[in-house]
């Protein structure tokens, strides 16, 4: 493995890799991605061995624009709105497969969906290009881990399970892509909160989402729904006040605890944007000072908050309801 700086020199070789059926590592705007060639069932296999990711857990095929979505899928017609918002960006599609679409049923998990997204991180693009392949991508993380957003993030979890990992810097969102299944012409799901927030999807749509299976679906259509998840090594204790001693503090706004243990804010000023670009750092961060426990300031609902609590929560959730090592998915 290594780290190499996304220059155009690495960018061809990651090209190369990638054709070869290797896995490179690269940023997008939400979190960095594992990719391999979404043709290549033996690639696309390798991604869960590397994720240690349960078989079941379908992937995000990522393309370069909205003719590579429509080889690949069909998209109705509040797909296609959706996709001329927020395309490139961070919103995920579930579409209906197209037969001659030439991904690797792994992809899929066995779905007659796909999950399509455009990003628009230059890296991501370029790598797009020079692979000239759909890249098949989770977030670069062990399964049921935190997402990485940095990578030295990919490097903690993923070391000599990758042949490249691109470092295109810090991520700009932080957050995973919004999940929406849009393979359905009569309603648009939410199936996973994520960088876009609801308010700006119901906008384009101008209708409320229907909502998806709750978390504790035993058979969840979009695995991202699964309780336990996004988990640091460290208990986490939600909407607190107040500090309990030997607990970090992950705080948000300017009237944060005192408190002499390790803290982080994840915004003073109260910005959501900003939490949640810090977020999975700031947890991963926590978690490396050792403590126990990490006391989690309340965050609002609405925004980006919608996605930030629902990783928290999921992080929150008890490790006991999914057996190891295939808790949760990456
Ligand atoms: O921001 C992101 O989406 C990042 C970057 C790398 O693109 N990728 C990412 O992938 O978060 P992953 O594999 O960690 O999460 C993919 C989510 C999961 O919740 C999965 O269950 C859902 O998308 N998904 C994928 N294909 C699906 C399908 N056909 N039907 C329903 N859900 C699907
Ligand atoms: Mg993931």
């Amino acid at each position: 493995m290594s780290i190499r700086l996304a220059d155009n020199a690495a960018i061809e070789e990651a090209g190369q890799l990638i054709r070869a059926g290797a896995l490179v590592a690269f940023p997008t705007e939400t979190v960095y991605g594992l990719g391999a060639d979404a043709t290549n069932g033996r690639a696309v296999a390798a991604i869960f061995e590397a994720k240690g990711r349960p078989r079941f857990n379908p992937l995000i095929v990522h393309v370069p624009n909205l003719a590579g979505a429509e080889s690949i899928a069909v998209l109705s017609k509040a797909a296609r709105q959706l996709a001329d918002a927020f395309w490139p960006g961070p919103l995920t599609l579930v579409l209906e497969r197209r037969a001659d679409a030439g991904i690797s049923d792994l992809v899929s998990a066995g779905l007659d969906t796909l999950a399509v997204r455009v990003p628009a991180h230059p890296v991501a693009q370029a790598l797009l290009a020079a692979a000239d392949r759909p890249l098949a991508a989770p977030s670069a993380n062990r399964s049921g881990r935190v997402s990485p957003t940095r990578a030295a993030h990919v490097a903690d979890d993923l070391t000599d399970r990758v042949a490249m990992i691109l470092d295109g810097g810090a991520t700009a969102h932080g957050l995973e892509s919004t999940v929406l299944d849009a393979s359905d012409a009569d309603a648009v799901i939410l199936l996973r909160p994520g960088a876009v927030p609801r308010e700006a999807i119901e906008a384009v749509l101008g209708q409320p989402l229907a909502d998806g299976p709750s978390s504790d679906d035993a058979h969840p259509t979009s695995p991202g729904q699964l309780a336990s998840h996004y988990a640091p090594n460290a208990a986490l204790r939600l909407n607190v006040r107040e500090v309990r001693p030997g607990e970090a503090l992950l705080a948000f706004g300017d009237d944060a605890p005192p408190t002499t243990g390790p803290s982080v804010n994840l915004s003073a000023s109260g910005d959501l944007v900003e939490a949640a670009a810090g977020l999975f750092a700031a947890l991963r961060d926590l978690d490396r000072t050792g403590a126990a426990t990490i006391a989690v300031m309340p965050i609002p609902e609405h925004g980006l908050g919608e996605a930030i609590n629902d990783r928290l929560r999921r992080a929150a959730a008890p490790r006991e309801s999914l057996s190891p090592p295939s808790r949760g998915e990456g």
